[in-house]
């Protein structure tokens, strides 16, 4: 039977863009695989946002070559930003690849696959030759891999690309500007996510927040509230949202609606204004506290989390320290920090660059000021019991499970014993024992019949975070 293998990298709208090829893929009559060396197409959807993204997805190109070798029948794909950046030289790079769709390719990259689908007809009895036993596993290299377990959480992209041009960001340039989708197009994906079996409904954007409805003008804020009415919807949550537009009345929004998972990601980049104004970030610090004081008085207890960039073209250290002195201040529940990587065309490419050396330092000094901000909040932890989203089994420890919490922490504990529970009550109560800077440890609470969310089966996810 013909069979796809899509693997992610990169952030949420990747993810978002693989499972509408996972679906048009279904619909066209594939099995969705695990495995590379046992599918009829390999898809390798790519990022380009840091310069070890693109190096790890030549990387991996270069692994799959072995698996075109073996069976000149297999179409290697790629799409995604670093497709979309590299459109015409890939080819050159990497001649064994079969197809390169760009960023806005999608839907084509979907009718492709049902005009190949009959010559996948009677492919089964290659599927265990020995040449493609030659791959070797995935071994964690790409993000996320899509596979037909994957709806407990579903993306429904609002918005595609960014009109804001950050001065170090390639998104706006592989990705064009904001495109934000009509309110029906979004209902429809969600209430299908839903019926699918979705628990978690994310809606994805790179500025998610800017939304404004094509034909209404309505906001984001509003959207929230109608999505959040939709029926069968169990838990609604949203990335990425820019500081400039997050509004007062976002925040009231954000503190009225259950249905939320109480988790903010708002990426601040830096603490100094300086620095904040080269990087055409279009706030100041200050503001950026206010808001968050705004934020605090509508959703006291939500976790509040962020993107920092150290190293930024003449960034001194004296700008460094005030963005240690911003996270010793704010207490961000995480943080994904980042050592400035210069993107080809961006302003901030041609500006005189921080000393490796320089940047990564202040990365580990940077990390050891928001690890101890993340160890105190799971401490915390220690002694309540949590509700958390089963992600599958624990990398580590598969006898145990790995799950994340409504305010986004990863907590393992003892797979209990019985029926598959992951997948028939994929929520949890754990009771948290201990804390760790990644998440803590902890038991289930009581037995299954405490565990809630049971109302629909639906297969348990085999991607791990851990
Ligand atoms: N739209 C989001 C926002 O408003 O900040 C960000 C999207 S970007 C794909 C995700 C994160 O990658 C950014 O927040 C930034 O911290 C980081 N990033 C983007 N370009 C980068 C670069 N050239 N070097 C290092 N980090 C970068
Ligand atoms: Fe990139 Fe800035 Fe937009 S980080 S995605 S240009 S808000």
């Amino acid at each position: 039977m013909a069979s796809i293998y899509i693997e992610t990298f990169g952030c949420q709208m990747n993810e978002a863009d693989s499972r509408y090829i996972a679906d048009r893929a279904a619909a066209s009559g594939y099995e969705i695989s695990a495995d590379p060396a046992a599918a009829s197409v390999v898809v390798l959807n790519t990022c380009t946002v840091r310069d070890n993204a693109e190096r790890r997805a030549y990387g991996r190109l270069s692994h799959f070559k072995a698996l075109k070798k073996a069976d000149p029948s297999i179409k290697l794909v790629v799409c995604g930003c670093l497709a979309e950046q590299d459109r015409d030289r890939m080819q050159k790079i990497v001649p064994y690849v079969d197809r390169v769709f760009g960023t806005s390719e999608l839907a084509r990259l979907g009718d492709a696959l049902a005009e190949w689908r009959p010559t996948f007809e009677g492919d089964d009895a290659d599927e265990t030759s020995e040449a493609r036993a030659l791959l070797k596993p995935i071994g964690g290299t790409a993000d996320c891999v899509t596979d037909a377990f994957t709806h407990l959480r579903a993306f429904v992209t609002v918005q595609r690309g960014c009109s804001y041009y950050c001065t170090f960001c390639i998104v706006p340039h592989v990705r064009g500007r904001f495109d934000h989708r009509p309110l029906g197009d979004i209902l429809g994906e969600t209430r299908a996510a839903i019926a699918a079996g979705a628990r978690e409904v994310t809606l994805v954007g790179q500025t998610v927040n800017a939304y404004r409805e094509p034909a209404t003008g309505a906001d984001f804020a509003d959207l929230l509230e109608t999505v959040a009415g939709l029926e069968g919807l169990d838990r609604l949550t949203f990335l990425t949202s820019h500081p400039k537009d997050f509004t007062a009345k976002l925040a009231r929004t954000l503190g009225t609606l259950p249905q939320l998972e109480p988790r903010l990601h708002l990426p601040v980049q830096s603490g100094s204004n300086r620095v904040l104004r080269r990087m055409n970030r279009k706030y100041a610090i200050e503001t950026y506290l206010e808001k968050i004081a705004v934020f605090r008085e509508h959703c006291a207890d939500w976790a509040l989390t962020t993107d920092l960039i150290v190293g930024f073209p003449g960034e001194t250290e004296d700008d460094f320290e005030q963005t240690l002195e911003l996270c010793r201040r704010v207490r961000f529940a995480q943080a994904f920090m980042f050592v400035y990587s210069p993107r080809r065309g961006t302003p901030a490419e041609r500006w005189e660059q921080v000393p490796a050396e320089v940047a990564s330092d202040r990365l580990r000094r940077l990390a050891d000021v928001v690890n101890a901000g993340m160890r105190t909040i799971h401490d915390a932890k220690i002694g309540t019991v949590v509700r958390a989203l089963v992600q599958g089994p624990s990398r580590k420890d598969p006898s145990k499970l790995a799950a994340k919490t409504t305010d986004n922490v990863t907590v393992i504990a003892p797979r209990p014993p019985g029926p598959d529970l992951s997948s028939a009550r994929p929520w949890l109560e754990v009771r948290v024992e201990t804390a760790h800077v990644w998440g803590c440890h902890g038991t289930i609470a009581g037995d299954a019949e405490r565990y809630v969310g049971a109302a629909q089966a639906v297969a348990p996810p085999v991607l791990s975070l851990i």
